[in-house]
């Protein structure tokens, strides 16, 4: 039972959600996000991830007044694809903010997951960033928003060569084709996430009353030799309030399987008839296009936080990674939250696998779990956590080594929200 009280200084009660909870739930949900209601569709296709057992209701007297939902999620780790918990849809009803409600949620998932000894690290996207780093999250990589003006000629310098054969249609159509160019891309970054139907269906949602004055979803596909090699699942949207052009081109996702797919799919993106820009919302931070562009300078970049990871057993997570280059280190972690965590652990690993053990022998560097939840998928770099005084390196060397063990290239990515 949380220890924090309602307004009214009656108890709140914290309980495993269930089936029936669903419509009290997606209620709490709305309200907390603003009170748009979310169209049937979305409800449908929330309502089939949904897994009740794992998450969880807070109620004040009879009605729920705090939501927090977990998945169970495959996603790519340096060295491969391993179960994570998701956790979503954290929302607290706005007259019972600010009273501990999500904190004491987060603390019970976290420590539900470490008594059960299923997945070692819990991922979430935060709506803002500075909300879970007290409770041992960091974030973990960074995504950029473009925006670039239509080019007719855009990669000038790349050779041409013939096109492969493209077409334009309804998503809904092609959804294998689009299953096999993103399943291939899923171990190329981690934070990548391996899905089945129900999170496919997610990825091509596109209600009519949330586009926002924005044609229909459609899909640019191309094949190489028969075989599906590349999609862009994209819309236009009027740029002024007139429904008529200049229109802007919004990419929501470009994958590919091979670079020649790859470029002829932003090629043919950024020179669509009538329009005059293309706002790509989520690219990685090293996406392949910004050294395509003959001119990168026009593309003009912003650039968030996205994936925020946290290490809810330290030693199983990071035995489950491998690391870039041989490394030996020993980390003396703090976490307040969850002191089975707190100690001095050794890593030994290198490209084929790692070992995490406990150990009384010197550290070399100590941080808290936020930093290694920072470090973990590879993106965020333990030099530059150390130079913001987050880390300190108690052996010469150690830091340096370390830092070239966790980073991975390419940068993490997600490309789905959950
Ligand atoms: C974000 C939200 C879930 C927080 O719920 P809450 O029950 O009010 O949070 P808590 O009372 O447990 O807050 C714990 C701490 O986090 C801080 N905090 C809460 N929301 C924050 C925010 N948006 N930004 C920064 N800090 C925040 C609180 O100030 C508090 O700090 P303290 O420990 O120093 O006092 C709630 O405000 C909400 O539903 N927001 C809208 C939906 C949303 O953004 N959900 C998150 C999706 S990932």
């Amino acid at each position: 039972m949380p220890s924090s009280r309602a307004p009214d200084g009656s108890r709140y009660s914290l309980r495993t959600a269930s089936d029936r909870d669903w419509r009290d739930l997606t209620r709490t949900i709305e309200l907390s996000y603003g009170g748009h209601p979310d169209p049937a569709e979305v409800h449908q296709v929330n309502k089939d991830l949904f897994e009740p057992e794992r998450s969880l209701a807070t109620y004040h007297r009879d009605k729920i007044c705090a939501t927090a939902l977990v998945y169970s999620l495959n996603m790519t780790i340096p060295g491969g694809i391993q179960p994570i918990a998701g956790i979503g849809y954290v929302s607290v009803d706005p007259t019972h903010r600010r009273r501990g409600l999500m904190s004491e949620m987060m603390a019970n998932i976290l420590h539900g997951l470490h008594h059960s000894g299923t997945e070692p690290v819990a991922a979430l996207q935060p709506s803002e960033s500075a909300i879970y780093s007290r409770l041992g999250f960091g974030a973990a990589n960074q995504v950029v928003r473009l925006e670039i003006p239509r080019k007719p000629h855009a990669f000038s310098l790349l050779p041409r060569g013939e096109d492969l054969p493209a077409t334009i249609i309804d998503p809904q159509t092609c959804l294998d084709e689009i299953r096999d160019v993103y399943q291939a891309n899923v171990p190329q970054r981690a934070g990548m996430l391996h899905y089945d139907k129900r999170w496919a269906a997610k990825a091509v949602l596109d209600p009519p009353t949330a586009r926002n004055g924005a044609a229909p979803l459609q899909c640019l596909t191309v094949s190489e030799a028969g075989a599906p090699a590349g999609y862009a699942l994209f819309t236009t949207r009027p740029q002024d309030d007139s429904p008529d052009p200049p229109l802007a081109v919004l990419v929501r996702e470009l994958f590919a399987t091979s670079p020649k797919a790859y470029a002829q799919l932003w090629r043919t993106l950024l020179d669509l008839d009538l329009s005059t820009t293309v706002i790509a919302h989520t690219r990685p931070l090293d996406d392949t296009l910004l050294v395509l562009l003959d001119d990168p300078r026009s593309a003009v970049p912003t650039v968030r936080d996205q994936l925020h990871v946290r290490l809810i057993d330290v030693d199983r997570a990071l035995a489950l990674r491998t690391y870039s280059a041989e490394v030996d280190v020993v980390i003396e972690t703090t976490d307040r939250l969850c002191e089975w965590n707190v100690g001095r652990w050794r890593i030994q690993g290198g490209p084929e696998g790692a070992s995490c053990t406990r150990t009384t022998s010197a550290p070399d560097l100590v941080m808290s779990v936020r930093e290694l939840g920072s470090a973990y998928l590879g993106g965020i770099s333990l030099t530059q956590l150390a130079r913001a005084g987050r880390i300190e390196e108690m052996r010469t060397g150690a830091l340096d080594a370390a830092c070239r063990a966790f980073r991975t290239d390419p940068l993490p990515f997600c490309s789905l929200m959950f």
